[in-house]
């Protein structure tokens, strides 16, 4: 490495883990408010240390279940002219096998490690969240907001009493943070986050993908195998953002925005609106790895230019009467 490209890692090194933009969430500390969100490249040790190379604070991994599950058949990913609609139907090797991907990544990731978990009962998700602590998850992500799956996601997280027990049973189960990731095809998304905080949740993730679909006219026919699928990027922000804003005002928990998050300018936002971190997934495909670094810049760029010294000071600031 020559001498300049060394002073620039280390400058953008000191950026990613200055003090100011370090954050805590319900005892998880992140050198940088940035976090990879469930499902994009989140499959393997690899796959996440070039995430955390890319600038993230923590990563998420992809859902895993009890059970291998292979997903449906192509096509799976549609691109619009304003996002994504995925229907990949969870495909995962099952919590048995990638205990060793968690394993793995523990012991070479220096940023949290959580891992996302869905299941088919309170029992299956108790079940997977154990192994996973238990293989070194730093925390973990409850899935009840997938919207193409049958009897899991979004079908479990839209049940006030079933999301009760299942927080519950988990909480029971392990000692680690848990987060719940609430999806927005909901009627009251903030009354699904008082219930999961009430219920024990140590935060909330808001939000997974909105229900969609799109057809060939060629074919006359709908292009997902599935059909139906989930729109996620830059069409979704605006949604995310209010469901944020909402959350905001009904718990006292940290809350993670989430959903078409493209630069800083847009994480910004969700802090205003209430976010303490925020969780950036289709950008990456869109953008690359480095979308991490350049909003963690931009935010420092932000606070420094607004006189804020730490990334707390701004969260929640647009509820200001
Ligand atoms: C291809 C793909 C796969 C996804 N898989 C998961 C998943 O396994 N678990 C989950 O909770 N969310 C999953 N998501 C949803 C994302 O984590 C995120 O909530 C959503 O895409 C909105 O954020 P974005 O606009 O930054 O992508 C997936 C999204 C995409 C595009």
């Amino acid at each position: 490495m020559s001498d300049y490209e060394h002073k620039h890692v280390t400058v953008v090194k000191k950026l990613l883990n200055s003090e100011g933009l370090s954050v805590n969430l319900a005892g998880l500390s992140l050198r940088n408010p940035t976090m990879l969100a469930s499902g994009i490249l989140g499959y393997s040790a690899d796959a996440l240390r070039s995430i955390v190379d890319g600038g993230a604070g923590a990563v998420v991994t992809k859902s895993v279940g009890l059970k291998p599950r292979a997903g449906y058949p192509n096509p799976t990913v549609v691109q619009t002219s304003c996002g994504l609609i995925n229907a990949v139907g969870l495909p995962n090797p099952g919590i048995n096998e990638f205990v060793k991907e968690i394993s793995e990544a523990k012991k070479v990731l220096k940023v949290p490690l959580i891992v996302s978990v869905y299941g088919f009962s309170a029992e299956e998700y108790a079940i997977v969240s154990r192994k996973a602590v238990e293989s070194g998850a730093d925390a973990l992500e409850l899935n009840v907001s997938c919207p193409h799956v049958k009897e899991t996601g979004s079908e479990i997280g839209q049940k006030p009493a079933i999301l009760a027990e299942l927080i519950r049973k988990v909480k029971a189960t392990v000692e680690k943070p848990v987060f719940v990731k609430l999806s927005p095809n909901v009627t009251d998304i903030a009354e699904l986050a008082e219930v999961a905080i009430r219920s024990g949740a140590d935060g909330i993730i808001a939000i997974n993908t909105v229900r969609a679909m799109a057809i060939d006219i060629e074919t006359a026919k709908p292009i997902l195998s599935n059909k139906r699928g989930g729109l996620s990027g830059p069409a979704i922000k605006p949604v995310a953002l209010r469901c944020v804003y909402d959350i905001y005002e009904r718990i006292n928990a940290p809350l993670i925005g989430c959903g078409g998050i493209m630069n800083w300018r847009d994480a910004v936002e969700f802090m205003l609106a209430g976010a303490t971190a925020v969780q950036i997934g289709t950008a990456i495909a869109i953008k690359g790895l480095h979308i991490f670094r350049s909003v963690v810049r931009g935010i420092a760029a932000y606070l420094k230019k607004k006189g804020f010294k730490e990334v707390s000071e701004i969260v929640g600031l647009a509820h200001r009467s």
